[in-house]
């Protein structure tokens, strides 16, 4: 199904076909006749992030908003929010015994589950994407990609460098006007929506499929003088199309969650490029671009570096950033040709 408005028709929650994250979860798991591992995993996150949701609400009026002492690992201004939804991912993903191996924006080594909880997924998580936009009462997120683990013997860090391929399932939640959990699996892309009267998950879209073409683009223009020439020369055809069609309209909230549903619902294209300053741009390979490119991807859309599929990059270390150019197969087709064409001078 198209996003768009075309919404399930979900009118309370007593129809027998209204479908919660909770039963899609427990009805994948009977499918795969494997263990439950991913059912307690998903039923965890979704706990974790019905929390973080409330926290986020409640943000201002209970002064979880400011700075907190320490620079996070990646120097960006930690805030409370971000400490506080960091911890609980973390315990409910401990606690789930699904786990053994996991790897947190905040945190800069890799966790290791103690024994006596481990289990076989490795997670891969942005706890609270978009830090910047708190304070405004702006769109934020997080950000979840799952693996299965391929090692034997101790974990390790190693076991979450593999490629965005081998993902199992992907998801963010998007704490917006609501708050909704998109997760991508095999089966395809579908979204839940949280019904805050009765704290629910329900499934609001199945089986999400990307618009072929979109007529919006989103990119932080302020780096304008610092962009490569294959950026400012697509910039400047959707502004100026040659062939005369409507120019392109541009959105940029600064919070990837947002900025990548609202790709996923209307179309269009995302480009968080590399510049002179940042050579490999600011988003991060594990817990940013592979979950959002697994997504898209399952969508039938596209997700590239320019160079290369996003999904086929073989992490080097964990807190790895490279290029991004996500979103409607023609527009990143487009904006591919003259990448390629501009790569060639
Ligand atoms: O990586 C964190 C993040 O806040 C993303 O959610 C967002 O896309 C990006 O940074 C915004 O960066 P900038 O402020 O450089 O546009």
């Amino acid at each position: 199904m198209r996003m768009g408005y075309q919404t399930m028709d979900y009118q309370g929650p007593y129809r027998e076909d209204v479908s919660t994250l909770t039963r899609f979860a427990l009805e994948r798991s009977k499918q795969a006749k494997g263990t439950d591992q991913m059912t307690q995993l998903l039923i965890s996150l979704c706990a974790a992030v019905k929390v973080i949701s409330c926290a986020v609400r409640k943000a201002g009026i209970v002064q979880l908003y400011g700075i907190t002492d320490p620079a996070n690992v990646t120097d960006e201004e930690v805030k409370k929010l971000d400490v506080f939804s960091n911890e609980l991912i973390i315990n409910m993903l401990r606690s789930s015994s699904a786990t053994c191996v996991l790897v947190s924006e905040e945190n800069t080594h890799a966790i290791i589950i103690e024994p006596e909880k481990r289990g076989k997924y490795v997670v891969c998580f942005d706890p609270l994407d978009g830090a910047s936009n708190v304070d405004c009462l702006g769109s934020i997120g997080s950000i979840f990609g799952i693996y299965r683990r391929t090692s034997t013997g101790e974990p390790s860090q190693d076991d979450a460098l593999q490629p965005g391929r081998n993902t199992v399932a992907s998801g963010y939640a998007l704490y917006g006007s609501a708050t909704v959990m998109v997760i991508a699996m095999d089966c395809g892309v579908n979204c839940f929506m949280l019904d805050p009267d009765i704290g629910e998950f329900i499934l609001v879209n199945k089986d999400i499929q990307i618009r072929n073409r979109g007529n919006i683009y989103s990119i932080n223009e302020g780096y304008t003088r610092d962009f490569e020439p294959a950026i400012l020369e697509y910039l400047e055809e959707k502004k100026y199309p040659q062939d005369n069609t409507a120019p392109y309209i541009a959105r940029y909230v600064g919070s990837m969650v947002a900025d990548v549903h609202r790709t996923l619902v209307y179309g269009g294209i995302f480009l968080y490029p590399a510049n002179e300053m940042s050579p490999q741009g600011k988003l991060r390979l594990l817990y940013e671009c592979n979950p959002l490119a697994f997504i898209i991807e399952r969508a039938g859309g596209m997700a590239t570096t320019g160079k290369e599929p996003v999904l086929d990059i073989v992490p080097t270390e964990i807190h790895q950033k490279v290029p991004l150019i996500l979103g409607s197969p023609e527009d990143v087709k487009e904006f591919l040709k003259i990448y390629k064409k501009h790569a060639k001078k």
